[in-house]
């Protein structure tokens, strides 16, 4: 019988609560795992909405659950197995069903995967999902790519299940191909690089002003009420605050990072795109650095900790609120930079006032800075969110805390990678006349590669090198 409105594969946490979601908002759906056993205690732990839900035990059985043109999500690890199964799938569906990748696919693999969807079928689509598990089973932000005309089959799903930002859905198609996926990469890099702005200023209490957990969390807190309210500052007052009964958590977790590759990624196509992202590059290095545990031990043991305790009235935590803004504008502004370097690239018009919307709500980036980040690009869709008027403004009242927690935290040897670099970047950013005047006069002397003069017009100009070498 064909009864599903849409299929799903892959029960795993994320496949799991999305399927649930999707029953909730009334839709049923037919679901398939791998083993049979965890699709049966799905449904029977699924209440009231099992009504909804047709187990099937072969990938046959739920094909034939769904009503054609079928549309069936993916929820399977990205990489090989997203592959496997379409090669799986294809076979037993028609030429204009639909495949969605809801996984965290590296956008090269969706284009690629889009392509072989043109030439041999069915239609596919990449989409990015954010808000973790949560998110997933109450209203994930949910960036689509590929045909809009197959978005459009399924928008009505999606937006149903989706988060609301103001009764808005934060559902939208991205643009062809890869867009989705390369859209929640970036969401991924800017998820890395706030999480790590926020590790470093936790570090800057902890070591330099000598706060406990709780103390930090109820910073936190704080700051939730004002310009920092986010998700990411939310959970981290949350975690600040947590006990296991004898200690605070964040006292007895270990200090290393774990990652799944998707910041890495955007830092590796923002680098094809000569896209600059320090930000976010600062933050997937300080986790790469964070991972090497001996080294960092065996370093300590060979030039010994840095004296990081803070000067009684060195830094206050008012400075590093600022700080601590002026770096999100910063690496927001880069993120949707490289958004607009990447459409630009691979003609794909990402529509950024759309992109700030969507991550208003449900995802984890999710904040309220977003919202004035999505009127500014509505005011101006080409403008660098960083002249913008009202983040202008911003940062000239945060920087000067920005620019003393990084200067105050080189001096007494606390790592602020990721704010140092944003600081960095600021400073480079309102330099009219750089350095590059030197790295120009070198390429020349050695390559003789050219350059161009302040004072005449033309290109591919030349020093008098040989008549001045030494
Ligand atoms: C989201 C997250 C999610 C990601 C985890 C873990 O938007 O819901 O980005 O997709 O997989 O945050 O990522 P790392 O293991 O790379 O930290």
């Amino acid at each position: 019988m064909s009864t599903a409105n849409i299929g799903l594969i892959g029960l795993g946490t994320m496949g799991a609560m999305l399927a649930l979601n999707i029953a909730e908002k009334g839709f049923p759906i037919a679901v398939w795992n791998r083993t049979t056993s965890v699709t049966h205690k799905f449904k029977s732990e699924a209440g009231d909405l099992a009504e909804r839900i047709i187990a099937t035990e072969t990938l046959a059985d739920l094909v034939a659950a769904i009503a054609k043109p079928r549309s069936i999500i993916l929820m399977v690890p990205a990489g090989p197995a997203v592959d496997q199964q379409i090669e799986a799938l294809r076979p037993l569906l028609d030429p204009e069903d639909l495949i969605i990748d809801a996984g965290n696919a590296n956008f090269h693999d969706t284009n690629r995967r889009a392509e072989e969807a043109k030439a041999k079928g069915p239609h596919f689509l990449g989409m990015g999902v954010s808000g973790g598990e949560e998110g997933a089973r109450h209203g994930p932000s949910i960036m689509g790519g590929g045909e809009k005309a197959d978005w459009d089959r399924v928008a009505p799903v999606l937006e149903a299940i989706s988060a609301k930002y103001q009764g808005i859905p934060c559902a939208t198609w991205m643009g062809p191909g890869g867009a989705g996926h390369f859209v929640k990469a970036v969401h991924n890099g800017i998820e890395y690089a706030d999480m790590q702005m926020i590790a470093e200023i936790y570090g800057v209490m902890r070591d330099g002003l000598g706060l406990s957990a709780p103390e930090i969390g109820a910073v936190f807190d704080k700051w939730n009420d004002g310009p920092l309210q986010s998700y990411l500052i939310e959970i981290s007052a949350a975690v600040s605050k947590a006990t296991d009964g004898a200690h605070p958590m964040l006292d007895v977790i270990l200090d290393k990072a774990g990652q799944k590759g998707t910041g890495r990624w955007t830092v590796i196509e923002a680098q094809n795109l000569a896209a600059p992202i320090p930000v976010i590059e600062a933050a997937v290095m300080a986790r790469n650095v964070s991972a090497r545990l001996d080294d960092r031990r065996k370093g300590e043991a060979v030039f010994g900790a840095a004296p990081m305790a803070l000067p009684k009235g060195a830094l206050t935590v008012e400075a590093l609120e600022q700080a601590m803004i002026a770096g999100k504008i910063l690496c927001y502004a880069q993120g949707f930079d490289l958004i607009v370097a990447a459409s630009k690239e691979f003609g794909w018009d990402l529509p950024l006032p759309a992109i700030a919307r969507v991550w208003r709500e449900g995802c984890i980036i999710r904040s309220t800075m977003l919202n004035d980040m999505a009127t500014a690009l509505e005011e101006d869709q080409g403008r660098d969110l960083m002249f913008a008027p009202f983040f202008a403004d911003h940062l000239r009242a945060s920087t000067p805390g920005l620019r003393q927690a990084v200067s105050v935290g080189a001096a007494h040897g606390l790592p602020l990678p990721a704010l140092a670099a944003g600081l960095a970047w600021f400073d480079m950013m309102r330099t009219g006349r750089s350095t590059a005047n030197m790295i120009q006069a070198q390429r020349d002397f050695f390559g003789a590669h050219g350059f161009e003069r302040l004072d005449q017009p033309g290109t591919g100009l030349h020093g008098p090198w040989g008549a001045h070498m030494v």
